[in-house]
């Protein structure tokens, strides 16, 4: 069994509850922090551990912490972005669901960290029942003194809040996030300033993920360098890989860092090998965003090296042969998926979650939509194939924010690794889509 930082105590009856998580050590980082270490040492251990941001980026956390603006005397925020929309990506619904303990201790002692006095946890609107499980913890936690005014004793004082988000994909992109937190439409900001500088109501603002804020209390419970001993290289610690598509066991698994790809889809431990006794076709590794890699590639890389599940290793060969560690959403296709059709109706997400400030986005997702949807349903042809990979290049790198690219990174990898099954749906569309139009009109009588 690997190393366990974050679901350690996952099964233990009641650990929803203040009073069975402390019993299992939660809180003692809040103790130590307001009590035994200054803010300072804190961010310094943060560093020392290698903690990457979880939300998908990988970010150093440290380095992040330590751009936070001190020059000014505004105050400072801790915003946790809770938004998960990510298609594939359903780790943090979990751990809050299971444990929001761990994510309220984890803001409590990086509030201080950071000299934050008031700080937000932005969850999911969707996510309503989530809400009112970390709504519930947070009031044991003012109750025990572990929130409000002189937390423990202390000269430290927090207030958390936590405030339902705004229904759409884009508000987890963290100046967004900031945006629909000031109760404005969710739009990206323009960058530079960065939160760092000009975040929450114009004031310094650190924006982290769930996962990235619960590894927190372990970090200052044990120190940074026993975190960065943990994992390979810059890829330190555990991570939460949320599974799901065509393997035996789906749901939530927290991995060390450095695992091989092929163990973490074949273990018992872990994925428990492809359902139905079928073969691996494909994998999208970090949430629909990153490329998609066929078997060969994601089981190892371009040099013949078995893959691990690290930021370096996935993303090994750049985006000719690899992928991304992103937010940790492990979507898995066996031998009978259709790319297309995977494809198509991620482009049809995107396109519907674009919010449209930037041309390219707005009109290239609904473009590729609709080209995607015609090679489906056996109108395609030849050219629409180049013309889709136009479409994406066309997006990249020409937005605000990373929803453009997270729209295109797919439709480009799909087309780079499966190329022939594009060609296949345009010469033979009833190999396939027709097919599928059958399910379609069986599902819906
Ligand atoms: C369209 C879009 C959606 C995003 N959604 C999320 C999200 O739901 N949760 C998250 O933590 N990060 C999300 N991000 C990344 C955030 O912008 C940001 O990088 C992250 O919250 C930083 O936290 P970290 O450093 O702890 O990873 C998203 C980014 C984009 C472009």
């Amino acid at each position: 069994m690997g190393k366990k930082i974050l679901l350690e105590h996952i099964n233990v009856p009641g650990i929803n509850t203040l009073e069975v998580y402390r019993k299992m050590g939660g809180y003692e980082s809040v103790r130590k922090a307001v009590n035994e270490m200054t803010p300072d040492a804190i961010v310094e251990e943060v560093k020392k551990s290698g903690l990457r941001g979880r939300g998908g980026a990988g970010f150093p956390t440290g380095m992040k912490w330590s751009f936070l603006d001190k020059s000014t005397d505004k105050p400072r925020y801790l915003v946790c972005n809770a938004d998960e929309s990510e298609p594939g990506t359903f780790k943090d619904r979990y751990l809050m669901q299971r444990i929001p303990h761990a994510l309220i201790e984890g803001m409590i002692t990086s509030s201080y960290a950071l000299g934050a006095r008031t700080s937000y946890i932005y969850v999911r609107g969707e996510m309503m029942p989530v809400i009112r499980i970390l709504e519930k913890a947070i009031k044991e936690a003012y109750a025990a003194g572990l929130l409000g005014k002189n937390i423990l004793g202390s000269s430290y004082s927090l207030d958390l809040y936590v405030q339902p988000g705004g229904g759409a994909y884009i508000c987890g992109e963290e100046t967004a996030l900031l945006e629909s937190l000031e109760g404005k439409r969710g739009n990206p900001r323009n960058k530079p300033p960065f939160p760092a500088v000009w975040g929450l109501y114009g004031c310094p603002t650190v924006v982290n993920n769930v996962e990235t804020i619960a590894d927190i209390p372990w970090i200052v419970n044990h120190g940074g360098d026993a975190y960065a001993a943990i994992g390979v290289g810059k890829s330190t610690g555990t991570k939460l890989i949320s599974a799901c598509g065509n393997i035996n066991k789906p749901g939530v698994y927290e991995i060390e860092l450095g695992i091989t790809v092929e163990d973490f889809i074949y273990s018992d431990e872990y994925c428990g090998g492809i359902a139905n006794g079928r073969e691996l076709k494909a994998v999208v590794a970090g949430g629909s965003s990153v490329p998609i890699l066929p078997k060969n590639l994601i089981l190892t890389t371009a040099n013949n090296e078995k893959r691990l599940m690290t930021y370096e290793s996935l993303s090994d060969g750049g985006f000719a042969t690899g992928t991304m560690l992103g937010s940790g959403g492990f979507i898995v296709f066996d031998e009978q998926q259709c790319i297309v059709r995977n494809l198509w109706n991620f482009s049809r997400f995107y396109h519907h979650e674009s919010c449209g400030q930037c041309s390219p986005c707005r009109e290239g997702t609904g473009w590729m939509e609709k080209v995607l949807h015609r090679i489906e349903y056996g109108h395609g042809k030849m050219e629409d194939i180049d013309l889709l990979v136009s479409i994406a290049k066309n997006i990249e790198g020409k937005t605000i924010c990373p929803l453009g690219e997270a729209a295109a990174w797919p439709v480009a990898s799909a087309i780079r690794h499966f190329r022939a099954e594009f060609e296949a749906h345009v010469q033979n569309p009833d190999s396939c889509c027709k097919k599928h139009l059958h399910r379609e009109l069986v599902h819906s009588h």
